[in-house]
């Protein structure tokens, strides 16, 4: 009888042991990996002494939880003299276009270890007030970055605003623009939408979407609506290439992004003179959003907010055939100057 329970005993022991030892086994497989296909800090000669040590994976994690805090803007005097950090201002700004995906895009884009996200729109080109505070202002609401790494700030009014282009140039003349679009009207639709949620929750009236895109007297398409306005991108883009050559320029297809993100990022990457970083690894889907999310490494991943992706509502059939109608043209003209067709009905 003794005999046996100890038999039983050293088989349970002996499976918990196999247990442990396979999930260790598969988290160093785990972690190899996962350092093989996202490096989890920018590894930079400054870190080891003669450049060429290999620096433990701890040191690695470690590293980068501080340039967390040191994006979060916490990081004291002490630990930006140490580390060499600076606040620069960036090489490459989302101008647009409002409702593309600039916010997706901005986010993928921070998977990169050499890229640096400015969290918050910034405003400062298209806001006089802000704007008269000087770059120094500025450079000041960019976050901490090592010194080889690039900050992209987004803010999409910068593509409809006249003033824009020009104040843009007179601080680098050689600056990369990115601009995501979507099909014209999805996009004035999804415009309407972030409105209309707003004056929903402030309780105040609105009107439908096919009132406001539709003139009432003529029954054409409104173009004093701003959201129909801000779709005709070739408009806004012929005022930015009088200033910038459209190589400057690169076109991220918002549609695409939603589907099948990563050829879009990689060619962003590219055009960025960036080493290819981004990876699938890098981004999932989840069934429950309906949407690609982000895994930075093994324990820190995240969707984006939920006012991205909202529902929209319901426009008549007509009225969408009439603004695609309208827009067709303009989009024509889009593809033609920017090289990039998209298959917008
Ligand atoms: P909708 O809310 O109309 O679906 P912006 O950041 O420029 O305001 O753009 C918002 C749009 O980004 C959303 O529009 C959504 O479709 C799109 N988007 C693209 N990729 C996304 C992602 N991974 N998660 C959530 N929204 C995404």
């Amino acid at each position: 009888m003794l005999f046996k329970q100890q038999a039983l005993l050293r088989q349970k022991l002996l499976v918990l042991g196999s247990l442990a030892i396979g999930s260790l086994l598969y988290l160093v497989a785990r972690v190899g990996s996962l350092d093989r296909l996202q490096p989890l800090c920018p590894i930079d000669s400054r870190f080891g002494p003669h450049g060429q040590e290999e620096i433990p994976l701890r040191a690695l994690q470690f590293k980068r939880g501080l340039l967390h805090e040191f994006r979060k803007g916490n990081a004291t005097k002490e630990q930006i003299r140490l580390h060499n950090l600076v606040q620069q201002l960036p090489k490459a700004i989302i101008i647009g276009v409002r409702k593309g995906g600039t916010r997706a895009l901005l986010e993928m884009l921070n998977l990169h270890p050499t890229v640096v996200k400015a969290s918050q729109e910034i405003h400062f080109f298209d806001n006089d007030e802000n704007y008269a505070k000087g770059i120094e202002w500025y450079r000041k609401k960019m976050p901490f970055s090592y010194p080889h790494q690039i900050t992209i700030e987004k803010s999409p009014a910068y593509f409809i605003t006249e003033e824009v282009p020009e104040r843009i140039y007179k601080m680098n003349s050689s600056i990369k623009l990115l601009i995501i679009v979507r099909e014209p009207t999805t996009r004035a639709i999804s415009d309407y939408t972030q409105v209309l949620e707003g004056k929903e929750r402030k309780n105040k009236t609105y009107y439908k979407f096919e009132k406001l895109a539709i003139d009432p007297n003529t029954c054409e398409v409104n173009t004093k609506y701003k959201a129909v306005r801000t779709s005709i991108y070739t408009k806004h883009l012929e005022r930015w290439l009088k200033y910038f050559p459209i190589e400057q320029f690169h076109i991220v297809d918002g549609d695409r992004l939603i589907t099948e993100p990563l050829p879009e990022l990689q060619l962003v990457e590219k055009f960025l003179n960036l080493p290819p970083r981004i990876s699938q690894y890098n981004l999932y889907f989840n069934a429950t959003r309906g949407f690609y999310c982000l895994r930075f490494n093994i324990v820190f991943n995240k969707c984006l907010a939920g006012s991205k992706g909202r529902i929209h509502p319901e426009v008549d059939t007509s009225v969408i055939t009439k603004l695609r109608k309208f827009f067709h043209p303009f989009n024509q003209k889009f593809y033609q100057i920017t090289g990039r067709t998209f298959n917008w009905p």
